[in-house]
């Protein structure tokens, strides 16, 4: 594994100081490669139309007995139900170009969010069954995942990355309300950006029939973990930001791993599989590119952007700086953020380990 560390300045507005994000890119060679472990949406998440059942791969009821966790509505009338928010289209060489990579803490409120997602990750690899393997015992059969145990670990991760930018969103906007001040456009991010966990979320579920245990877990986990980012975003909205920034580390690296895993054929049941229509819909998909690697490609790809997002929300004044990937600039001709992961390859204020 190497390491290479940068500082980059983003620019965030005219107006605002330079915020510089420290992030170390942990380039995994073939090592990850042969690391073995254990471990809605658009309109469609509301898609009315009718979409024939995706072939489960997972589960431990007869084919008859498995329940569809969200059938299309018995509504004839209805076509479809159509967002506001229209998911970015990534293109191959963007995915691919997306890096495992960590942001140094610098201060204790780095250092309480940091600590937090140790907490957090060690409770979901206990959760999941994941074992990180030790050096040398990669082939170890005892830190061998499973597909089923792939999918336990990115429901159980997805059902809980989908609370902090709802809870985000709801408190600025009640700040709003009750302070007769604007957001600075804080807010839509925020929530897109739970309603694109929750379709991570949806999406796998179409692959996986989580039992009651796991139905269980994610209950617990949601009763405390809401709660507990609430009362945190009150206290430090900037510290929960950080936490959600170190939160998608946690998950870029996860889902780098599933994709080396499967790249390596140690999951075969994936080779083959074509991704559900939620997520083929939601990701505008193309002809070709529609397996399990490539939907894995797309939501890792999500991650990195939750990643950047938050770890540069959380380099703000919480209170006076616009949302940089929100607002219009003056001069279009400058390198700004944005949505999607265009705006990261060819601004050139990026870097390739934020991404
Ligand atoms: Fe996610
Ligand atoms: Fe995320």
């Amino acid at each position: 594994m190497n390491s290479i560390s940068t500082a980059t300045p983003i620019r965030v507005a005219a107006t605002l100081p330079k915020h510089y994000v420290q992030f170390t890119v942990r380039t995994y060679t073939r090592g990850i490669a042969t690391t073995r472990l254990r471990c809605s949406g658009s309109y469609f998440s509301n898609n009315y139309t009718h979409q024939p059942a995706t072939k489960r791969l997972i589960h431990s009821t007869p084919k008859s007995q498995i329940k569809e966790y969200f059938p299309p509505p018995d509504a004839p009338k209805i076509k479809e139900v159509k967002s506001a928010w229209v998911h970015p289209v990534y293109t191959e060489e963007q995915m691919l170009s997306v890096k495992v990579g960590h942001r140094d803490a610098k201060d204790w409120s780095d250092w309480v969010a940091l600590g937090a997602v140790r907490v957090l990750r060690w409770g979901m690899d206990l959760a999941t069954g994941y074992k990180h393997p030790t050096p040398g015992q990669e082939n170890n059969p005892r830190y061998q995942m499973t597909e089923k145990m792939w999918l336990n670990r990115f429901v159980f991760l997805e059902s809980v990355a989908g609370v902090p930018g709802m809870v985000g969103g709801t408190l600025r906007h009640l700040r709003s309300l009750r302070r007769m001040k604007r957001d600075h456009g804080w807010i839509e991010t925020l929530l897109e950006e739970a309603w694109n966990e929750r379709m991570h979320l949806l999406t796998f579920l179409k692959l996986a029939e989580p039992g009651w245990f796991m139905r269980l877990m994610v209950l617990g986990a949601q009763g405390v973990f809401y709660n507990g980012f609430f009362l945190s975003y009150l206290v430090s909205p900037r510290t929960c930001h950080r936490f959600v920034g170190y939160l998608e580390e946690e998950a870029v690296l996860t889902y780098t791993r599933a994709i080396a895993d499967l790249e390596q054929g140690n999951l075969p049941k994936w080779t083959s599989e074509k991704a559900p229509e939620i997520a083929i819909q939601y990701w505008k998909m193309p002809e070709g590119h529609q397996t399990i690697k490539d939907l894995l490609l797309y939501v890792r790809a999500d991650e990195a952007k939750h990643r950047e997002v938050n770890h540069t929300l959380a380099n703000l004044n919480q209170v006076a700086d616009p949302n940089p990937f929100a607002v219009q600039y003056k001069d279009p001709a400058k390198p700004y953020p944005g949505k999607g992961l265009a705006t990261l390859k060819t601004k050139g204020w990026e870097r390739e380990d934020v991404i």
